[in-house]
């Protein structure tokens, strides 16, 4: 590895932008692909811009030769250093050639030009985001450089049977000595991230489609010939999203063909090359034996995601790395809207909204954080965060809130128009949604720029003389990491009122002359403000942030009979189940503090055991409400962290629930949904699988003698991976030991299916308890582990550290040692891999004493080794802090 942090570790600002000094119109390369060695040659034609040498970025390539203008320069003539080839020249316009060498085959980070599986069978592929393209050859490597490619791939015909590059195809043809060529060329003007090379033996599937302006795309999706069987529902999800990308947004593919790569060796979730997506194969592959309804669901958004680039960061591109979440969190609203319109919209805002809080909340708490936009970087890949992706969305789902659908998408046509072929800007953005609607989006800006997760208090007094409802909301944002003062936010608050009967009440605003909806928004602009409703009859029971207006945290002194009112009678399947997640959470209060004759918990268990008696609720919501908070979520409410507490009270709480609702009636009801013999993939399939994985879980605390039998019939007569892998997990939390032989059954019926094994590491470092260590260490040693694969690493090391709480953060800091360890081995192989895993260290500050030490102690050590990749070193550095 180039990067270590004995070089020179700089500070990238947003304050420091600017426009590069020269463009590149076009770029030619040619590639003698090989796996040992490649050699790249480039031809660049630049133009100038600004009074300055030229400056091309250059890491770990073996330069062969340079020349300006058919010239070849001496060395004296240019200057290479630190990752910067400098040319000094006077003119206005020039051609620099270059030609390069660099090593596939011994490319472990997975940035740039690598090796995907084994050198006898596995093919080349490149991966450019963020900064890999200078990795590849030289080049100035930022967004806002957009340039035509024409790219020419020659190689051994046998050995690289196919070839591939963003574009159209331009030609092809066979060479001598067994090799053959194809050119590419791309009409379109790209920054270096989206450039994309895919050379080796694959196969596809493929289909015609017409785009709704009349074009006759070729999909294509490749992979290698033991899993090409597994990519129709992929194919079936893009073709999906190009429809509904012309119908929702009016935006049609633009290049004659599109193709989508499946790999095993990807350090990220997938990659929206222009006309060459590239993608982990965890997120394209699905089949009813290998892959859980999640993961068809996982495929289907990520599919949309990486499609829905080409118009949200690739027509429109990024000025700056600043703007990632410009691309990022544009896109997964988008997609996320997507998903909503092809399952169920509430229960996609709750699986949305679950994901924030699991991940972008705690990130935001700790020393992490930072703002959607940040205003300095040293490491750009450890930016691809939840914060940026998650809240980003959020972000974008207020605005077009806020300016309605039709709204939205008249800016949104705007903001395509306007920046079509730009490197574009948050502001720009802003601008764009704002202009089309005449109104003026600048007081959101503020939300792109601080960081902290906003609390909203809210605190009603009705009035009965008067017949009114004040209700008073503030704001308070938290001092985070390097940002103490916070200003206030314009937080758009969606609400109704419900009276004791649960009925909701038409609005009138003090003011106001008539009433309106039941549900209505209002933007909390300041510190504090007052909002009073009238005609008022009794106190009513506010339901507030409806849908999840905004991404805060909401403090309301809600007392447990008020909550139960929304869980039960709230039409709104996503505000039912926050109301049950906020009484959840009091019942998790009760159970911490011993109160297990407390009346949220049994406000809780009442409500959730009438649901569960109401046939009128589908059956996905209700394994929903039937699922509190998590383990890593309820540490926020709790003062001194202590996982194994945190554990505890919560299992109380679920067993409390189990016991309200009853053995029999759990019984009852896994053996009505438990009928199934296929796989079938329909919505009410899948909402059974999930109820029925929720109530074996629940009977399995109160009867598990009889769950474990229930698990194991389960387990063998499972029709597809949902049932399987549930049973397996149900089977496994009860008692690993008596669990083995499954264990090893799947370990056999599964051997050589990586994304089956992977679901294999991930579901065993997830076993709670102090053993978790000691079995995650055991599993080091199966023959299947290795530390160079990142989805092996993320399904053992990450699933361990950042979602066993119980087993990671064990008393005696023995976890935290062994991944530190781990850790600098990773980081040996592929630095932004070790960078991800390491933020599971991210929360030790708020831990009780005992474990604050110990992990203290892990990660100053680390924080101070010399030898580690920058993107470790600025992880830890950060979480050290
Ligand atoms: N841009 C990719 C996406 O979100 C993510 C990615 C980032 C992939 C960096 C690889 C490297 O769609
Ligand atoms: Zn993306």
């Amino acid at each position: 590895m180039s990067d270590r942090s004995d070089a020179p570790t700089s500070v990238i600002r947003l304050a420091d932008y600017r426009p590069p000094a020269w463009s590149v119109e076009h770029v030619a390369l040619e590639f003698d692909l090989g796996i040992d060695r490649t050699e790249v040659a480039a031809t660049l034609e630049l133009v100038r811009q600004a009074d300055e040498p030229i400056r091309l970025n250059g890491e770990g390539l073996e330069l062969l030769s340079l020349g300006v203008d058919g010239r070849t320069l001496a060395e004296g003539e240019y200057i290479l250093a630190d990752g910067v080839l400098e040319i000094a020249i006077d003119a206005e316009r020039c051609t620099v050639n270059t030609r390069v060498a660099v090593h596939p085959a011994e490319n472990t980070a997975f940035e740039g030009l690598y090796l995907s599986g084994s050198r006898d069978r596995g093919f080349l592929l490149t991966q450019c985001e963020a900064e890999g393209f200078r990795h590849i050859t030289f080049f100035p490597d930022r967004p806002d450089v957009l340039s035509r490619y024409t790219v020419t791939l020659r190689a051994d015909h046998d050995r690289f049977p196919v070839l591939l590059a963003g574009g159209n195809p331009d030609g092809e043809g066979v060479l001598a000595d067994g090799r053959h060529w194809a050119r590419f060329v791309d009409p379109h003007p790209k920054p270096s991230y989206l450039f994309a090379v895919v050379a080796g033996r694959l196969e596809r599937i493929s289909h015609d489609y017409t785009t709704a302006d009349g074009r006759a795309v070729a999909l294509h999706i490749w992979a290698e010939a033991d899993v090409i069987d597994r990519c129709d529902y992929a194919m079936d999800s893009l073709i999906r999203s190009m429809q509904w990308d012309e119908r929702t947004y009016g935006r049609n593919y633009d290049l004659d063909v599109f193709h989508v790569v499946a790999t095993h060796d990807f350090n990220m979730g997938a990659m929206e090359n222009k006309g060459l997506n590239i993608f982990n194969a965890k997120y394209l592959l699905a089949d009813p034996d290998s892959s859980t309804d999640d993961e068809y669901r996982h495929v289907e958004a990520v599919v949309a995601h990486e499609y829905f680039h080409n118009w949200s960061g690739n027509r429109v591109t990024c000025r700056d790395w600043f703007q990632l979440s410009l691309k990022e969190g544009l896109t997964v609203f988008r997609e996320q809207s997507f998903s909503a319109d092809m399952n169920s919209a509430p229960l996609k805002r709750i699986e949305d909204v679950a994901l924030l809080r699991r991940a972008q909340f705690p990130e935001d708490a700790g020393p992490l954080s930072h703002p959607v936009r940040p205003s300095q970087y040293s490491e750009i890949n450890n930016f691809y965060t939840a914060t940026v992706y998650e809240k980003g969305s959020e972000l974008v789902r207020m605005l077009a809130g806020h300016l309605g659908q039709e709204g939205f998408r008249k800016g949104m046509d705007r903001y395509f128009e306007r920046h079509d072929g730009q490197a574009a800007t948050i502001e720009d953005f802003l601008t764009a949604l704002g202009d089309a609607n005449g109104t003026d989006l600048s007081p959101y800006l503020a939300w792109y720029g601080q960081a902290g997760t906003p609390r909203l208090s809210a605190e009603g007094r009705f009035d009965a003389a008067q017949r009114r409802y004040r209700l008073t909301l503030r704001q308070r944002t938290p001092a985070t990491a390097g940002q103490t003062a916070k200003q206030a936010l314009p937080i758009p608050v969606r609400l109704s009122l419900f009276d004791q009967s649960g009925k909701a009440l038409p609005l009138r605003l003090e003011g106001e002359a008539a009433a309106g909806a039941t549900e209505r928004t209002v933007v909390l602009d300041s510190a504090e403000r007052g909002f009073v409703f009238e005609d008022v009859d009794a106190s009513p029971v506010p339901s507030l942030l409806r849908g999840f207006s905004a991404p805060v945290i909401l403090e309301c002194d809600y007392v447990p009979g008020e909550l139960a009112i929304l869980l039960r009678h709230d039409p709104d399947g996503f505000n039912r189940w926050e109301a049950g997640q906020q009484l959840a959470g009091l019942a998790y209060d009760d159970c911490r503090d011993g109160n297990v004759e407390g009346s949220a918990l049994r406000a809780w268990t009442e409500a959730l055991t009438h649901l569960f008696n109401d046939k009128g609720v589908d059956d996905a919501l209700l394994a929903e409400l039937l699922t509190p908070p998590g383990e890593i979520e309820l540490v926020e409410r709790q003062a001194e962290r202590d996982p194994d507490r945190i554990r505890i009270a919560r299992q109380a709480m679920l067993r409390k629930l189990a016991q309200r609702i009853g053995a029999e009636a759990l019984r009852a009801r896994y053996a009505g949904l438990r009928s199934e013999t296929t796989a079938a993939l329909d919505a009410p399939s899948q909402a059974r699988r999930q109820l029925k994985r929720r109530v074996l879980d629940l009977y399995a605390l109160i009867q598990p003698g009889e769950a474990r039998e229930l698990a194991r019939a389960q387990y063998e007569q499972a029709p597809g991976m949902t049932d399987r892998l549930a049973a397996l997990t149900t089977l496994a939390t009860l008692d690993a030991h008596a669990a083995e032989a499954a264990i090893a059954h799947f370990r056999q019926r599964y051997d050589g299916n990586a994304l089956a094994l992977d679901k294999w590491f991930a579901m065993q470092a997830l076993l709670p308890g102090a053993d978790a260590l000691a079995r995650v260490q055991a599993l080091e040693d199966d023959q299947a582990f290795m530390l160079k694969n990142p989805n092996r690493v993320q399904s053992l090391l990450g699933s361990f550290a950042r979602a066993n709480p119980t087993g990671f953060h064990r008393a005696d800091g023995a976890a935290y040692r062994w991944l530190a360890d781990r850790l600098v081995a990773v980081d040996s192989l592929n630095p932004q891999v070790a960078a991800r895993v390491a933020t599971a260290f991210n929360g030790w500050k708020r831990l009780e004493p005992v474990r604050r030490e110990a992990a203290h102690a892990v990660v100053a050590e680390l924080a101070s080794r010399k030898d580690l990749s920058r993107d470790l070193t600025d992880i830890l550095a950060r979480v050290a802090l």
